[in-house]
C-alpha cells in the first residue's frame, strides 16, 4: 500500500505508520497536555467494582502519537487501582489504516514502544465511526481522549473560493462555516455525554484560534496557509491546474475559538448541560513546531525542508489530490501534487526562517455528571 491509498477521500493521513513517524509536532502536543490526563485520572472515582476501564481515543490516526499519553493515563490509573482491567478502543473513520494502528498498539513498529509492553491487562479494540456519531453504548466510557482530530468538519458546507483554508476565509463563506462548525461540535459533545459513564472524564487537545489570533502555522512568521494557498495558486497562474480545480480546494476543517469551544459547556439550559456534561478545565497551549526548533539549532535548511514540508503534507495531501479534476489520470494528479509539494520545500530551503507549524490548542477537560449532582 503506498501513502496515498486513501486518496479517494479527503480526509486521511498518512498511512502505514508514515502519519506518526511525521507528525512528531503532533506528539509533543499531546505529550505537553499528559498532565491535565493524569490529572483528571487522578480527580475520579476509579475504583470500578472489578470491571474494566474503558478508554476512547477519538480519531487516533495511526495510535503512534497518543502512545505515551495512553501509558501515562493508564500508569496513573494502576497507581491507584493496581489490578483493574483496561479496554482501549481507537476511533477513525473508516479508510483510516487500521493495521497500521493494531500494529503501533500491539509493539509491532521500531519507533513506538506500546505500553502493552509495560503493562498487562489492556485490551485493544478500533471502532471506524465517525466521532459525529454515538460510537459506544450509553453510558459505558470512563475516559474518553481527542487530539487534533476535532477541527476536521463534517463536511463542508461551501468552499473557500479565495484560499484553502478557513485560516483565509472572510464574510459569508467564514460565517457558514463558522455555523458548520458550532453545529459540529454540539453533535460532538453530545455524543460524548451519552457514552461516558456518570462521573467519566472527556479530555480534548483541538487546534483553536487563540484570542490573540494565533492558530496551527500562525504564530509569528510568515502564516503557513497563505504560503500553501500562494504555491496551490502559482499552479492556477502557470497553467498546471484550472481556476476550478483552485476553487474546489478547500480543506475541511475549523480553527474555533475558546469561546466557541466553551459556549455550549457553560449556557445552563442547553442541550450539553442537560446531557450532563460539564467544563472543569479549560487551558490554551502552544506546541513549538519540532522541525523550526531544530533548525534554530542547527541552521540545517535541507534537513528543515525534508521534515517540515513531509509533516505539513501528511494530513492535507488527500485534499489536493482530490481537488484535481477526476478525468486527469491518477499518475498525473499524484505529479502535480508532488510538485506542488517540492515547490514548498524549495521555498523553505531558499528562505528557512519565517516558516513553522507551531500548535495552539484549546485544551479541555470535561466530567459527566454523577449521580447526585446538582
Ligand atoms: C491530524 S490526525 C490526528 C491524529 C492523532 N489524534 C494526533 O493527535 O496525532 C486527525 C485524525 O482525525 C481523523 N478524523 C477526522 N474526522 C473524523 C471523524 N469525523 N471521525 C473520526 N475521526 C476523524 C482523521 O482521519 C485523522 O486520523
Amino acid at each position: 500500500m503506498s501513502r496515498l491509498d486513501g486518496a479517494q477521500s479527503t480526509i486521511s493521513m498518512w498511512h502505514e505508520g508514515d502519519y506518526s513517524t511525521h507528525t512528531q509536532g503532533a506528539k509533543d502536543a499531546i505529550d505537553n497536555a499528559r498532565d491535565l490526563a493524569c490529572e483528571a485520572i487522578a480527580a475520579m472515582d476509579v475504583g470500578g467494582s472489578g470491571k474494566p476501564f474503558h478508554i476512547a481515543d477519538y480519531g487516533a490516526a495511526d495510535g503512534g502519537t497518543s502512545m505515551d499519553l495512553h501509558r501515562a493515563t493508564i500508569a496513573a490509573l494502576r497507581g491507584r487501582v493496581p489490578s483493574r482491567t483496561v479496554c482501549i478502543t481507537y476511533t477513525d473513520l473508516p479508510r483510516n489504516d487500521y493495521s497500521a494502528l493494531f500494529a503501533t498498539a500491539n509493539g509491532g513498529r521500531p519507533d513506538v514502544t506500546s505500553y502493552r509492553d509495560e503493562h498487562d491487562d489492556i485490551f485493544v479494540y478500533a471502532a471506524a465511526t465517525s466521532f459525529f456519531q454515538p460510537i459506544f453504548p450509553p453510558e459505558t466510557i470512563d475516559f474518553g481522549f481527542s487530539a487534533t482530530a476535532m477541527h476536521w468538519l463534517s463536511s463542508l458546507p461551501c468552499p473557500v473560493s479565495d484560499h484553502i483554508h478557513m485560516a483565509g476565509a472572510h464574510g459569508e463563506e467564514l460565517e457558514t462555516l463558522r455555523a458548520r462548525a458550532r453545529a459540529d461540535w454540539q453533535d460532538i459533545l453530545l455524543a460524548r455525554a451519552s457514552e461516558l459513564k456518570p462521573g467519566g472524564r472527556l479530555m480534548t487537545v483541538n487546534l483553536a484560534l487563540a484570542d490573540d489570533g494565533r492558530h496551527m502555522g500562525n504564530t509569528g512568521g510568515t502564516n503557513m496557509f497563505d504560503v500553501m494557498n500562494r504555491l496551490w495558486h502559482a499552479l492556477v497562474d502557470d497553467g498546471t491546474i484550472t481556476a476550478a480545480e483552485y476553487r474546489r480546494t478547500t480543506i475541511p476543517q475549523f480553527y474555533r475559538t475558546p469561546a466557541e469551544f466553551h459556549a455550549p459547556l457553560l449556557d445552563t439550559d442547553g442541550p450539553i448541560r442537560r446531557a450532563g456534561l460539564r467544563l472543569v478545565r479549560a487551558e490554551t497551549r502552544f506546541t513549538r513546531c519540532p522541525y523550526a526548533a531544530r533548525f534554530a539549532e542547527d541552521g540545517d535548511a535541507n534537513r528543515f525542508a525534508a521534515t517540515y514540508v513531509p509533516n505539513t503534507r501528511t494530513w492535507s495531501e488527500t485534499v489536493f489530490v482530490n481537488a484535481l479534476d477526476a478525468e486527469r489520470p491518477p499518475a498525473q494528479r499524484r505529479a502535480i501534487v508532488d510538485r506542488y509539494f517540492g515547490s514548498f520545500a524549495e521555498l523553505v530551503r531558499f528562505d528557512p526562517e519565517p516558516h513553522a507549524m507551531d500548535y495552539i490548542h484549546e485544551c479541555m477537560v470535561m466530567e459527566k455528571a454523577g449521580p447526585g449532582d446538582g
